[in-house]
């Protein structure tokens, strides 16, 4: 049956056949509380106060949501966080059943520290699609947009890569330019990039906006690559759903242990996980509000009795970037 074709035979044919389209602005409206929650914090050293503010004001805002959600990926083990912990069912409970990854705030450290980039991010998909990673701290990325479908792979030496997606975009390898976080495992990496005659753009932090911005068409940057979080890289493939890119990880396990946890969930180490592995099908929803600024999204501002928020929300199924912005009355938060 289409949709078009659909006929009103029951209560249960009232329930949209869309509901996601509706959901997408409940989910902005807990990344706006997360944001707004947290930007007190912008720049005042105290990471865990602005993450937990973040966590406080998302999790309000999901309890009042028509859905059946369970955090897939959340802040962790239920005994060590409290709230939106993994396994923890969110919603009102009616509605539809999906699969929830949060990370109320990406970038507790440049929020601290009042540096670019950090986000408030929420990625959906239908129950049971959202591959379950959280055991493995780490993942080898490699994000591009649709250029590099078909093109790039994260088993090529990154040479190739560029060399490979330089080609496909029609540019001089010299202008490329190649995202990738700066920390000591990426010497090597940066090391090679920059050999092939590429610029890199180091981030302090911030992968998911780091891999969003690779594969957006108006980016600066064409790539994202290197090791970082693997519940950032779930979530970055709900957005790049949307933007028709490319997305791979593998699991980069830190020790023999991490790596037997990892098999006892069911991973599985050395594997090249596909879009499709990381979150399957395309009826994914990715919402995300600024924190601080960024290239993606501008981040939180008090001015004149008004706290501003700018949002994204992609969505996987019909392939759209949607920009929100918003004007809050500051005296309903303050
Ligand atoms: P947090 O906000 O949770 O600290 O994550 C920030 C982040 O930079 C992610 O974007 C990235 O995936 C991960 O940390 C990298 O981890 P590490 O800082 O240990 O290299």
């Amino acid at each position: 049956m289409t949709a078009d074709s659909h006929e009103i035979t029951s209560a249960e044919d009232l329930i949209p056949l869309h509901p996601d389209r509706n959901i997408a602005l409940e989910l902005v409206r807990a990344t706006e509380a997360a944001a707004i929650r947290s930007a007190p914090f912008i720049g005042r050293g105290a990471k865990e106060s602005a993450d937990g503010a973040a966590v406080d004001a998302m999790r309000a805002f999901l309890s009042t949501v028509d859905f059946d959600g369970v955090i897939v990926i959340g802040e962790g083990e239920k005994d060590n966080a409290p709230m939106l912990f993994n396994g923890e069912h969110v919603g009102t409970g009616r509605g539809r059943s999906y699969d929830i990854a949060v990370d109320p705030i990406d970038g507790t450290t440049l929020t601290a520290e009042g540096r670019n980039n950090a986000l408030s991010v929420i990625a959906l998909s239908d129950r049971g699609t959202m591959l379950d990673a959280s055991s493995v701290f780490y993942m080898d990325k490699l994000v591009t947009g649709p250029a590099g479908v078909g093109v790039v792979d994260i088993r090529l030496p990154i040479a190739e890569n560029i060399q490979r997606l330089a080609k496909a975009l029609g540019k001089p390898v010299e202008e490329m330019v190649v995202s990738v976080l700066n920390r000591p495992r990426h010497q090597q990496l940066i090391a090679e990039i920059r050999a092939t005659g590429a610029g890199t753009r180091l981030m302090s932090d911030g992968d998911v906006a780091g891999g969003i911005n690779a594969a957006r068409h108006d980016a600066r940057t064409d790539m994202c690559v290197g090791i970082g979080g693997s519940p950032e890289g779930i979530v970055t493939a709900c957005a790049i759903k949307a933007l028709g890119g490319h997305i791979q990880g593998r699991l980069w396990p830190r020790d023999d242990d991490e790596a037997q946890k990892g098999r006892d969930a069911g991973l599985e180490i050395g594997r090249v996980y596909e879009a499709d592995d990381l979150v399957a099908g395309s009826n994914t929803i990715f919402v995300a509000t600024g924190v601080t600024d960024g290239a993606l999204v501008e981040g939180v501002r008090r001015k004149d009795g008004y706290v501003y928020t700018e949002s994204v929300v992609l969505r996987g199924h019909s392939g759209t970037l949607r920009r929100i912005s918003s004007d809050h009355l500051e005296s309903k938060w303050f």
